[in-house]
């Protein structure tokens, strides 16, 4: 399978070396319009012998035939990037967030929906198997009806220097400005915690949100206006009756990047801790039965499971998209127009009126 990449920035290592552990698939072409990162990108792999483009429109001009192409670029680029590769006939795997806005990530969806393409969103966390067996196991009904949850994600990066100096990057920066397409951290790595979230415990009626930018930061550095949000607390109320909190911070010193979720049932509760390392990626703890008198948590190890550049090639070869799909991305996406409607206003938002 030849497979393409756009952007081959931070996050694209990943995707070429995902894509190179699987058998008969290649990432024979990338693209990017910093020349920069473009040669790093290249001399890291020359052994690959990859085809490097400046744009987009001429890789897609010079290579024929690909079987799927990875978007990597920040997330003001998806749609337009997304639409060129979809109009040229091509599968498309795209990072997340998958747009900006509710309404391009609609776009987007019926674009996809019009090529009969397989389109897929890189919701990253939906890979660990512990998180997958808490999804069966509230689907399944073995611990009765969803009433309680709580969902956070942590990172740090803005207190911490694991991954470097946020100050002095571009790929930090961006993250922080609204002018270069960021929602900040509820755009970033919200969408991660909201789609962990309403996959487990069912969709979201309504939401009340609090974001918060620190103004202490500064204003601006270079040309990055640092005015997008640095973390939230959101309040949610489920379709089916549950209520939580889902919370996500740049602030939280102790974790690099962290994804909590603890749902509470009628009949138990289950939860999963995901870690920067993975090595918490296959266990779940389980809290059901005789146990639930004792307050005793029992812990279930979850063998590996596919991960989403996996399942992007199965789903190219058996022509079935599997989850999580580009109407996925949209929904996600609604929630965060959502949150911003509902910070703006003071006010709960009921989401199917956004
Ligand atoms: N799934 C995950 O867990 C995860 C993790 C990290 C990043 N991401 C997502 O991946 C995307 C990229 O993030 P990153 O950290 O790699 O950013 P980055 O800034 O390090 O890299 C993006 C690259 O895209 C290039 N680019 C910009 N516009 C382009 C265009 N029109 N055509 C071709 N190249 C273009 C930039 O020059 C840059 O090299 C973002 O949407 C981010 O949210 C997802």
């Amino acid at each position: 399978m030849k497979l393409g990449i756009v952007g081959t920035g931070n996050i694209s290592s990943r995707h070429l070396d995902e894509f190179q552990k699987i058998k008969d698939v290649n990432v024979e072409a990338v693209c990017d319009t910093n020349e920069k990162n473009l040669n790093i990108f290249l001399d890291k792999y020359k052994l690959l012998n990859i085809r490097g483009y400046l744009t987009l429109g001429e890789m897609l001009e010079k290579e024929k035939n690909f079987d799927g192409i990875s978007n990597t670029t920040p997330d003001k680029f998806h749609k337009e990037t997304t639409l060129q590769i979809l109009e040229k006939g091509y599968n498309i795997f795209c990072e997340k967030p998958l747009a900006e806005n509710y309404e391009d990530a609609k776009e987007m969806v019926a674009a996809a929906s019009k090529s009969k393409k397989i389109n897929m969103v890189n919701f990253t966390y939906r890979e660990a198997s512990a998180y997958q067996k808490l999804v069966d196991t509230i689907k399944s009904g073995a611990i009765g009806i969803p009433r309680h949850i709580s969902a956070c994600y942590y990172q740090s990066w803005l207190a911490s220097n694991k991954w470097g100096d946020w100050r002095k990057e571009d790929k930090w920066l961006w993250r922080l400005s609204k002018k270069h397409g960021s929602n900040g951290a509820l755009g970033d790595t919200g969408v991660h915690i909201f789609d962990f979230a309403v996959n487990a415990v069912g969709d979201i009626k309504e939401v009340f949100a609090d974001l918060k930018t620190y103004k202490d930061k500064g204003k601006r550095i270079k040309n990055y206006v640092l005015d997008a949000n640095d973390g939230f607390n959101a309040l949610v109320r489920f379709e089916n009756g549950a209520i939580g909190t889902i919370t996500n911070t740049r602030y939280a010193t102790g974790h690099a990047n962290s994804l909590i979720l603890e749902v509470f049932c009628t009949k138990g509760s289950v939860k999963v801790e995901l870690d920067e390392e993975r090595t918490k990626w296959t266990t779940l703890h389980i809290c059901q039965a005789e146990n639930i008198n004792r307050m005793s948590w029992q812990t279930i190890d979850c063998p590996k499971t596919s991960n989403n550049y996996e399942n992007f090639i199965k789903s190219i070869q058996i022509n079935k998209n599997i989850q999580p799909d580009f109407k996925q991305g949209a929904k996600i996406q609604k929630i965060i127009d959502s949150c911003i409607k509902s910070n703006d206003n003071n006010s709960w938002i009921d989401i199917n009126n956004i």
